[in-house]
């Protein structure tokens, strides 16, 4: 049963804050401890963390979300041993060599946000071409924040704006909350309506500071690689009865 066949949870137009997120952000956490649970090494975690990823991309495109994106690898995951570095960046290269050719079946276009520096060349390339690929598909939006973290966006945005202004191109006067979006690596993309983290782990790890402004934000105690249609389903319901007031008095003032 999808989630919109579930009549309590229905959406209802007359009302705007009860509709589905366009945007989903998730930070999929405790891969390791999943393992080390099961005394596996971190590497089956994660690889099992992959198989989270799938399900949950599919379940959320079947619901009609048109925006997912995923924490992949952060700007301070550099910190972990060097083999586990290795292990997610060959586990990011086997996503897109595997998976790439059917999620453009899909239709799924692919996005990539983060940094391209320290990343190695090869992933580089494959990251380029799943998004060129998929750039012209209409369906979910699957976006990749991969060596990402928002204090790197917004000073890469701001190095950005500074060579503007120093070259005559932009006025400092003129600089408004717009122009710095504009200069996020998130520039075509909305902002989170919803933003889970899995783990039991509540903080944001740098991720999307900047749009998670108004975003709502579910925590679930599940590991990732646990995750399943029925933790989606519940963040989602979570998410559809949240008044959103961005300031204002909202509805019920
Ligand atoms: C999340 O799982 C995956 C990445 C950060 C890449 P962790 O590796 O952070 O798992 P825990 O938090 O150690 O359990
Ligand atoms: C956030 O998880 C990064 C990703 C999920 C890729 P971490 O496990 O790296 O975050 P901290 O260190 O617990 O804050
Ligand atoms: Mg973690």
């Amino acid at each position: 049963m999808s989630l919109l066949e579930i009549p309590e949870f229905e959406p209802q137009p007359e009302n705007g804050d009860k509709h589905l997120p366009k945007h989903i952000g998730i930070i999929m956490d405790g891969n390791g401890r999943w393992a080390k649970a099961r005394g596996l090494p971190r590497a089956e975690g994660h690889r099992r963390g992959v198989e989270a990823l799938r399900r949950t991309l599919k379940y959320a495109s079947e619901l009609g979300v048109q925006f997912m994106t995923i924490y992949a690898f952060s700007s301070e995951n550099w910190k972990r041993p060097q083999d586990e570095i290795s292990d997610l960046m060959g586990l990011l290269r086997r996503f897109i060599r595997k998976d790439l050719a059917e999620l453009h079946s899909k239709n799924v276009r692919i996005k990539i946000i983060g940094s391209q520096e320290n990343l190695p060349s090869d992933i580089i390339t494959l990251l380029h071409e799943a998004r060129t690929l998929t750039s012209s598909n209409t369906g979910t939006t699957l976006v990749v924040a991969f060596n990402y973290g928002s204090r790197d966006e917004i000073t890469r945005a701001c190095r950005q704006l500074a060579k503007d202004v120093k070259e005559g191109m932009l006025d400092p006067d003129a600089i408004s909350e717009n122009t710095l979006t504009n200069f996020l690596d998130t520039h075509d993309i909305p902002d989170p309506d919803l933003i889970i983290r899995t783990s039991g782990e509540m903080r944001l790890s740098n991720f999307l500071m900047w749009q998670a402004a108004y975003s709502e934000f579910y925590f679930d105690d599940v590991l990732w690689p646990d995750y399943d249609k029925e933790n989606l389903e519940r963040a989602v319901h979570y998410y559809m009865r949240r008044e959103r007031r961005y300031g204002g008095l909202g509805a019920t003032a």
